[in-house]
């Protein structure tokens, strides 16, 4: 790989890496797509909880009686959409998942959350189940108000931190001169391999 294209890729982690940290990032709200059971495509935004560049991991969070966990225990298979409107830079990375419910790395994701992430998980019915009115799904006591660290704690059964590797990534950069583009894949080696595609 030339270095200008190493610059790149090493690019894509950086940015990837302030998305997860910086709530106003571009990066920060991907969206992330799976094979749905019956075979066709379904993508939703989440938000952007780590990236593990040595490793190729971006993670996000979310509600083990969610759709998209069926569907990646099913597949595995996904694809991550990432645009930054103010760097004119989009990403799109497959990779593989890896729903972990249970174990220090899920532990771990659940106490660095906030209390008011983690009300989401107190939400009596499974996302996606249908309800008779329009309903904010979460227990009267903490509606309309922060939990306490402790009232979050039945949350924890419904938690899941997704792990998903990255495996090729397609870099596309907007410029009124003209576009960029890249594609950068893993070899058999788990080394990155990277080459200039027309935009
Ligand atoms: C801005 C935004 C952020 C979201 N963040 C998450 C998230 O981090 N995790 C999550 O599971 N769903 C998140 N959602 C909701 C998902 O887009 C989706 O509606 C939900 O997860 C159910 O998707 P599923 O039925 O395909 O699993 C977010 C939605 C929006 C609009």
């Amino acid at each position: 790989m030339t270095d200008s294209l190493a610059n790149i890729l090493r690019s894509c982690w950086n940015e990837l890496g302030r998305g997860a940290v910086d709530r106003r990032h571009g990066f920060h709200v991907p969206v992330i797509a799976s094979l749905g059971l019956d075979g066709a495509p379904q993508a939703r935004a989440v938000v952007l909880r780590r990236v593990i560049a040595e490793a190729g991991e971006i993670h996000c969070h979310t509600d083990l009686r969610s759709g998209k966990v069926a569907e990646i225990s099913a597949n595995p298979r996904v694809a991550w959409h990432f645009y930054d409107e103010g760097r004119k830079l989009q990403l799109r990375i497959a990779a593989m998942a890896e729903v972990v419910a249970d174990g220090p790395r899920a532990d771990d994701a659940w106490t660095r959350s906030a209390v008011t992430s983690r009300r989401c998980y107190l939400a009596p019915r499974a996302p996606g189940e249908p309800c008779d009115a329009p309903s904010p799904n979460l227990p009267e006591a903490v509606r309309d108000r922060r939990p306490t660290e402790e009232e979050t704690q039945p949350g924890r059964a419904n938690f899941a931190l997704v792990v998903t590797r990255a495996t090729a990534i397609d870099w596309l950069y907007l410029a009124s001169e003209g576009h960029q583009r890249a594609r950068f894949a893993l070899d058999i080696n788990g080394a990155w391999q990277g080459g200039w595609i027309e935009p």
